[in-house]
């Protein structure tokens, strides 16, 4: 090393005569401005330097680069764009050198590629997940990796926004060598010297042919993608964008290509998606800072228990073993234990039948599970999980039993949907070690955890139930106490909404159109009889005596439950499965119901038009949020947003519930729950926090920064 100068956000040191820039932007090197004009200075200067004769670019930390600066969407553009710093990286007359370690990504993979060679190390991820936020790589990455690695492997990583190894990416012809070293600058000074040493000079990826040298194949791939995109892409906008992208990268000279990748960019960072998503990727990020919990220390989780080897008990026991855990499952007698058993193995057995886990590795998650029928098992247990039926009285039992064998400091936790935790707490010794976790099925699938606080749960014992999340590589949103907590309880508020307009005109075939033409996968009443009808029947029978009398109850399900019509599983619910056919039909007998049941409630039925239905239900969706918002049951807007995301179907595309009701705005939403509080006041009644921030001029994100 002979030289040094610091450029803040890139630092250039010259080691003889390679230059090595290291891209110094905590956390993940984002390319925010500032990294973008100390690059673009560096790389500059290194031309006029003599004695610089290779250019070595890497990132300090745990990663190269981690992409764009995804704060920066939506504000006016700074130069040096990226576009223009990538050209300039490859129109460098010195050859340039990339080492690509921990995450490389994105305007950070762009960079890469604009670089004329390409060392990964060991645990390197290459990727383009630009769609995941709306976008399409806007660096030249559309035009540069085709050329790479050939128009469908290219095509398949921007569509898919996967991650490559740095294995994949070398079988890819994404990157030149896999670094032996550990070591970012060890391996990019080795790399340098020996290309310096063989003569190597500048080698422009705009410049590469043999990748699409077969045009007829290239152009073939791109059709087939835009046939793709055009069946499952389900509305979303940028994933026929990138495929007119690469289709530009085949036909026309780079710098044209570069053009057309430009606009169609910009179509994408101006596109409502795009605010979606990105809102969608801070929100997952936000949930787990908890203010509260700041100075609280999560006990260590070493093994756990879990009491329940059902459906839900099952699916958590993989979640845990996959996380590296040992399990131990209480039932209550051996033939529930062994079905518990069969339950967590036949996972893992479908998984190594599809090639998606090795035998050895079954083997090693099912070595750590054991089983027992005496509670005393858990004895050891650091976190002990209940996931019993949803029955209070039999929780409450459950409960007794683990106070009297939980070890002191152990940390007990309810998978309940909506009971309250409260209740179960006071049913021990230690409340405060009592919280709920509310997983979603199927539980070793599902990221959304509910991390239920109780009142009198410690600090300690949330702050627990956080980290076990993080360890189970779930996202964990806090919720209070209430009746259903946050998504089930705006679950039902929204499907009474539905239920009315049923009973009211619109059948539950309109209903369901109406839902996935919004972008829902699918639609209340195809997820009801997915679920199974029985279970919300049972609910309903049990919740009959405390029912308000003012809110409207439509008896529809009802009627189909007790023809043991619960949906999939029974061959017919809402809709008719013949032959155990996985696709509903729609049933003239449903629709038969309906009528009589509007007759019985003296309803005279109207047409619904699907604008009109995907209102109601959104509004009905909204308000409840708000009420849950005001009540503390979740801390801020953004959450409510990733549970009703990552837990209920909701359209990723367009951010959650609440980003949407800011985009549509909140006046608009008002005035459409004061029309429908006209027919119906008992249910449609606007929250008070909704009337205050739309009497306001304000929305909910303006609570997300304040929470
Ligand atoms: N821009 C701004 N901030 C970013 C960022 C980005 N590209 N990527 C991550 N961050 C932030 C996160 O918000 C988080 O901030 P807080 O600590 O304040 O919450 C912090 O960096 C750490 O991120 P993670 O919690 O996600 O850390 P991780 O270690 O679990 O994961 C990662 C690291 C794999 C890089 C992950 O953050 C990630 O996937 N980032 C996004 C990658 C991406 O999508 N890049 C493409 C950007 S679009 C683009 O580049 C467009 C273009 O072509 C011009």
């Amino acid at each position: 090393m002979t030289d040094s100068a610091s450029t803040g956000a890139a630092l250039a040191r010259r080691y003889e005569d390679v230059l090595v820039i290291t891209i110094d932007h905590p956390p993940v090197n984002a390319l925010s401005a500032a990294v973008r004009a100390d690059l673009a200075a560096a790389v500059r200067d290194a031309q006029a330097d003599p004695q610089v004769r290779a250019i070595v670019l890497t990132g300090a930390g745990r990663n190269f680069i981690a992409g764009a600066d995804i704060r920066e969407f939506g504000k006016p553009p700074q130069p040096p764009i990226l576009p223009n710093l990538c050209n300039q990286i490859e129109a460098s007359a010195k050859p340039v050198v990339a080492v690509l370690h921990g995450a490389a990504l994105g305007g950070g993979l762009e960079v890469a590629l604009a670089a004329h060679y390409r060392v990964a190390l060991p645990g390197a991820r290459l990727g383009l997940p630009e769609v995941t936020l709306g976008l399409l790589p806007g660096a030249g990455g559309t035009q540069r990796a085709p050329r790479l690695m050939g128009a469908q492997a290219a095509l398949d990583l921007m569509l898919s926004g996967k991650h490559l190894s740095a294995e994949e990416a070398l079988d890819a012809g994404l990157v030149d060598s896999l670094a032996s070293e550990s070591d970012a600058l060890d391996a990019g000074l080795a790399y340098a010297r020996q290309l310096l040493a063989l003569r190597g000079g500048p080698r422009r990826t705009r410049d590469a042919t043999a990748a699409l040298a077969d045009k007829p194949a290239a152009l073939a791939a791109t059709d087939a993608a835009a046939d793709r995109v055009a069946r499952t892409s389900r509305g979303l906008f940028s994933p026929a964008r990138i495929v007119e992208a690469v289709r530009a990268a085949i036909e026309l000279p780079f710098d044209e290509g570069l053009g057309v990748e430009r606009a169609l960019f910009l179509q994408c960072l101006d596109s409502p998606q795009r605010a979606g998503l990105v809102h969608a990727f801070f929100a997952e990020r936000e949930t787990a800072k908890i203010p509260e919990l700041k100075q609280a220390r999560p006990r260590g989780v070493e093994r756990v228990g879990i009491v329940g080897g059902g459906t839900m008990g099952a699916g958590i026991a993989v979640a845990v073993l996959d996380a590296g855990l040992p399990v131990v499952m209480v039932e209550q007698d051996d033939a529930a234990l062994e079905r518990g058993r069969a339950r967590v193995a036949h996972v893992y057995d479908l998984l190594v039948d599809k090639g998606r886990m090795r035998a050895d590795e079954r083997a090693a998650r099912l070595a750590r599970f054991t089983g027992s029928t005496h509670y005393d098992a858990l004895a050891d247990a650091d976190l002990i999980i209940e996931a019993i039926f949803e029955d209070m009285d039999a929780k409450l039992a459950v409960f007794a039993q683990l106070d009297r064998v939980a070890k002191p400091g152990a940390v007990l936790a309810t998978n309940t949907s909506y009971l309250d935790v409260d209740r179960i707490a006071a049913a021990t010794r230690g409340p405060a070690d009592v919280l709920g976790l509310h997983f979603f099925s199927p539980a070793n699938v599902m990221k959304l955890l509910e991390v239920v606080v109780g009142r009198q749960t410690a600090p300690d014992t949330a702050a627990t139930g956080f980290e076990f999340a993080r360890k189970l590589r779930k996202i964990p949103v806090r919720a209070g106490v209430c009746d259903g907590f946050i998504g089930n309880r705006i679950l039902a508020a929204y499907r009474q909404a539905a239920d009315m307009m049923m009973e009211d005109g619109a059948s539950p075939y309109d209903i369901d159109a109406a839902v996935r033409a919004f972008g829902y996968p699918m639609g209340p009443y195809q997820m009801m009889d997915l679920a199974g009808g029985d279970i919300g029947w049972a609910t309903r029978k049990r919740r009959a005596p405390t029912r308000d009398p003012a809110l409207r109850y439509v008896q529809i399900a009802d009627r189909l439950c007790e023809r043991g019509w619960f949906g999939q599983k029974t061959g017919r619910g809402y809709y008719l499965y013949p032959d155990g056919a996985r696709q509903g039909q729609q049933d003239p007998d449903v629709l038969a119901i309906i009528d009589a049941e509007r007759l019985r409630a003296g309803v005279r039925p109207r047409p619904y038009t699907q604008e009109e239905i995907q209102r109601r239900y959104l509004a009905a969706m909204i308000n409840e949020a708000a009420n849950v918002l005001r009540q503390g049951i979740a801390l801020r807007p953004s959450d409510i947003d990733v549970v009703a995301l990552s837990g209920y179907g909701f359209p990723r595309y367009r951010g959650g519930p609440l980003h949407y009701a800011d985009s549509v705005g909140l006046p608009a939403i008002l005035a459409d729950l004061r029309e429908y509080a006209k027919e119906d006041p008992a249910f449609w009644t606007p929250s008070p926090l909704l009337v205050e921030l739309a009497g306001a001029g304000r929305d909910f994100t303006s609570l997300n920064r304040a929470a």
